[in-house]
């Protein structure tokens, strides 16, 4: 049987993951975080070759991502160990905006990605999901806000931890990342012809829900 698969892509912080986590859930889908897995091969290099891409290649085999969904929520193990957690730092977003720029890396993780699309209904978030893992998804969301409004949300969010960066430290990361993501070789962050474009930097999250939403009853036959 046909699944059905929405592809919301974006740059960094635009909101995607927490937007696709809440439909999904109203959707009964799974929602699948792509920049998890960039992120985890990071953490491998980080922890085994941190100096040579050349050695990160020579040793992909020695990776082996798995993504779990408990109650729609996505875990990811590396080699065995749930890293879910431990790749959410500045220095691991920085490392998976790098590593993804590598042609193998992309085609390491494009089956699994593919495949995880053909066995569930999934709502998939990345950079390039509507132009190259699933060109024929049937919804195609291109989300985006400034650069200061995803600063800012970011900082919100990170601002009660210890070891919080500052706004402008985080808005550099971000620029520096938009900047990565969309000028490498293979598949860089763009929007398909198809997607649609929603601007988030002046609408709240209840009103991004509720865009998307109209779309998937507008345009998917399934019931909202
Ligand atoms: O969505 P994120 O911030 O967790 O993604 C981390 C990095 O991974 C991002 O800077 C670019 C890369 N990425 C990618 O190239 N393609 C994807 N489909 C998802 C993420």
């Amino acid at each position: 049987m046909k699944t059905t698969n929405i592809a919301i892509d974006g740059p960094a912080g635009a909101g995607k993951s927490s937007i696709a986590k809440e439909i999904s859930s109203e959707l009964g889908f799974i929602y699948v975080d792509t920049g998890a897995l960039y992120r985890t091969v990071a953490l491998f290099a980080q922890e085994n070759c941190p100096d040579s891409d050349n050695e990160l290649l020579e040793r992909l085999d020695e990776i082996d991502i798995d993504l779990s969904f408990i109650g729609g929520t996505q875990r990811i193990s590396l080699n065995g160990e749930d890293v879910t957690d431990d790749i959410r730092t500045p220095e691991i977003s920085m490392g998976a905006s790098r590593v993804s720029a590598i042609p193998e890396i992309r085609e390491f993780l494009f089956d699994l990605q593919q495949r995880i699309a053909r066995e569930h209904d999934v709502i998939m978030d990345g950079r390039d999901i509507g132009t190259v893992v699933l060109p024929d998804a049937d919804l195609k969301i291109f989300l985006t806000a400034s650069a200061d409004e995803r600063a800012s949300r970011r900082y919100l969010e990170l601002k009660e931890k210890a070891d919080c960066p500052t706004f402008e430290e985080i808005k550099a990361d971000i620029i520096k990342r938009d900047y990565n993501d969309s000028h490498r070789a293979v598949a860089p962050l763009k929007q398909a012809d198809d997607a649609v474009l929603i601007d988030t930097t002046d609408m709240g999250f209840h009103e991004v829900c509720e865009e998307i939403l109209d779309l998937i009853k507008e345009r998917l036959d399934i019931e909202v």
